[in-house]
């Protein structure tokens, strides 16, 4: 195939982000506007007030990305967009500006899966090796899923309540250090000690993750303390969550690997940037001996420029899509 450049827009939560990309590997521009700061008065992410910034970004983003690439939509391949999973309110709003485009440009539109993007961000570090087994942490995700093949998914299992990120963010408000708490916790975790014991959760044979529990632990722990007047040290309980996360997300990787014909393992998602769940992930594939990639910090967390290496490889298996194609808030991956 001749050089493919793609133009790729991304707004299922609150980031509304244009990209193109070169042969799903190489990043021409990537330009991302959070609204992080709007939603922190929130303490999380307020879906009406999302989708109102995505209609004021979305065109902003999208001439920012094309003047930075230095590129007009005539020199532009296909057009790849999130379609789902993510607020659907958000969502349309990055669906209907690719249509627009595929429409007036007669550019073929192709959707792609939000964790598929995740996944295919590891493309931009290094050609990925298959069979692949990547673990997606997000806030809105955690899941284990098997490439076995380039652009085929078998999602082995994933969470039966919170996602990993969620349960960061909420731990983060119980302890009062602010949203969103991922990084928070993981900057004070590095200065904890193992004062505080928390539950390994979910601990058995499948691969599936709960975290609920777990939560409820670290506010039960939270609550104890005041109610006998004592503070919490925070490092410490930091320490004692993030110890318990990486623990069972490694066990339950591990076991994939082992039972599973591995060549790389990446991980995807916001939580992918931790740098404690990173440690232990790469600890454990060094004595599998199975090849550990992950992507730069900027993107893991929600990116265009991951879906427009998804949408590549999308692409080249002839996954296009017509104009009728609906947003979905909640899809399989497959
Ligand atoms: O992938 P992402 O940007 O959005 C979703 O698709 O969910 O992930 C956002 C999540 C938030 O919950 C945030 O707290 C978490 O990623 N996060 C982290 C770190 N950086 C971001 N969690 C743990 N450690 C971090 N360093
Ligand atoms: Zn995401």
């Amino acid at each position: 195939m001749e050089e493919v450049f793609i133009l790729a827009i991304e707004s299922s939560c609150d980031e509304t982000s244009c990209a193109i990309v070169k042969n799903g590997k190489e990043v021409i521009s990537n330009v991302v506007l959070s609204q992080i700061d709007i939603h922190t008065n929130f303490g999380g992410v307020v879906p009406e007030i999302a989708s109102r910034n995505h209609v004021r970004n979305i065109t902003i983003v999208i001439e920012e990305c094309l003047n930075k690439a230095n590129m007009k939509m005539e020199d532009i391949t296909a057009i790849a967009v999130t379609y789902g999973p993510g607020l659907i309110g958000s969502l349309l709003i990055g669906l209907e500006a690719a249509k627009t485009l595929s429409f007036i440009y007669n550019k073929p539109l192709v959707p792609v899966h939000h964790i598929a993007g995740h996944i295919y961000a590891n493309n931009l570090e290094k050609e990925m090796q298959y069979p692949v087994l990547a673990l997606v942490i997000s806030g809105g995700h955690t899941e284990l899923v098997y490439l076995k093949e380039e652009y085929s998914f078998e999602v082995l299992g994933g969470t039966l309540d919170d996602a990993v990120g969620e349960c960061y963010d909420k731990v983060a408000r119980v302890i009062d250090v602010g949203y969103p708490g991922g990084p928070i916790i993981d900057k004070m975790a590095t200065l904890g000690k193992p004062n505080y014991k928390l539950p390994l959760p979910l601990n058995d044979d499948s691969y599936n993750f709960s975290f609920s529990g777990l939560k409820s632990a670290v506010i039960n722990l939270a609550h104890n303390e005041k109610q006998r007047g004592n503070s919490i040290n925070k490092e410490d309980l930091s320490f004692a969550f993030q110890d318990v996360v990486s623990n069972i997300l490694t066990k339950k990787t591990q076991k994939a690997i082992q039972n599973l014909n591995v060549k790389n393992f990446v991980i995807a998602g916001g939580v992918a940037a931790n740098s404690g769940i990173r440690k232990k992930l790469q600890e454990m594939c060094e004595k599998e001996g199975v090849e550990f990639t992950f992507p730069k910090i900027e993107y893991c967390t929600d990116n265009a420029a991951m879906i427009g290496a998804a949408g590549y490889f999308a692409y080249k298996k002839g996954d296009t899509s017509s104009l009728d194609i609906n947003a979905k808030s909640t899809v399989e991956l497959s």
